[in-house]
């Protein structure tokens, strides 16, 4: 059976970081991180990527239907609707799941994780992220670039995101909480939801590792 698995967690929980294990032990398994889009666009400036600059400098969620039709496109485009995709980052709204549930009718969604870390761990490693315009995540303390502030596949230089400030963490986790419980309820009615939790992706990540397994046997 397809898998289509969706990462809620917050900002910093370490979706981004979970997201490429997994796709190292699941090789069929396409992942689509809405953030990661946006910052494309804004690499691009394109419309979008200038709409996305301000909401996300911000630390504002971007409207309901802009990001769900952005999903049914990448989905399209990929040619995964039907096939096991896992989406980091989207759904954040119950408007959102609908709206993608809709979108997948016969394909929806059958494993929804959250992931619960504590909010103080999650201070610490954001002022500790630098990353690569591929989206590859990096930490200076758990998983640090073998050559510093470099990229270990192209060499390029890394950054810190711009909305990784402590002003706009404290704004992005406060939306976040604030989203957390209507989404659960969302999802819990649907039978899908499971919920793993732990101090460091050591221990979260055999727990989500196997709800994947269990949905695609
Ligand atoms: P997005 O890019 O999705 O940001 P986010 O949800 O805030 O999540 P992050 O990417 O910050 O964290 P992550 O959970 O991926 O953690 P990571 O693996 O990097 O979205 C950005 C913005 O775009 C939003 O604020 C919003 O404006 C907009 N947007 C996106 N989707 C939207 C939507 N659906 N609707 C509306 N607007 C939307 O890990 C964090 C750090 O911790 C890394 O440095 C990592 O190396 C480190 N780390 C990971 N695991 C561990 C560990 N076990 N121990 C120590 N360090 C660890
Ligand atoms: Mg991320």
């Amino acid at each position: 059976m397809p898998l289509r698995l969706v990462l809620l967690g917050a900002p910093g929980s370490g979706k981004g970081t979970l997201t490429t294990r997994l796709l190292k032990q699941i090789p069929h398994l396409t992942s689509i991180s809405t953030g990661d889009l946006l910052r494309a666009e804004i690499q691009n400036s394109t419309p979008i990527g200038r709409l996305a600059d301000a909401y996300i400098k911000e630390g504002k969620l971007l409207p309901d239907e802009l990001m769900a039709g952005m999903v049914e496109t990448e989905l399209a485009k990929r040619k995964i609707i039907d096939k096991s995709f896992l989406l980091d980052g989207f759904p954040r709204t119950t408007s959102q799941a609908l709206e993608l549930e809709r979108r997948l009718q016969d394909n929806s969604i059958n494993l929804v994780v959250e992931l619960d870390v504590p909010p103080d761990v999650i201070v610490g490693r954001i002022a500790n992220r630098w990353m690569h315009s591929s989206g590859r995540v990096y930490n200076l303390e758990y998983n640090p670039p073998k050559v510093p502030f470099k990229d270990d596949v192209t060499g390029e230089p890394l950054f810190q995101r711009p909305d990784d400030n402590p002003e706009t963490v404290r704004k992005r986790l406060k939306t976040y909480y604030e989203q957390l419980e209507p989404i659960k309820r969302f999802y819990q009615s649907r039978g899908v939801y499971d919920k793993v939790g732990g101090e460091t992706s050591d221990i979260i990540f055999p727990q989500l590792y196997r709800l994947a397994r269990s949905r695609l046997d």
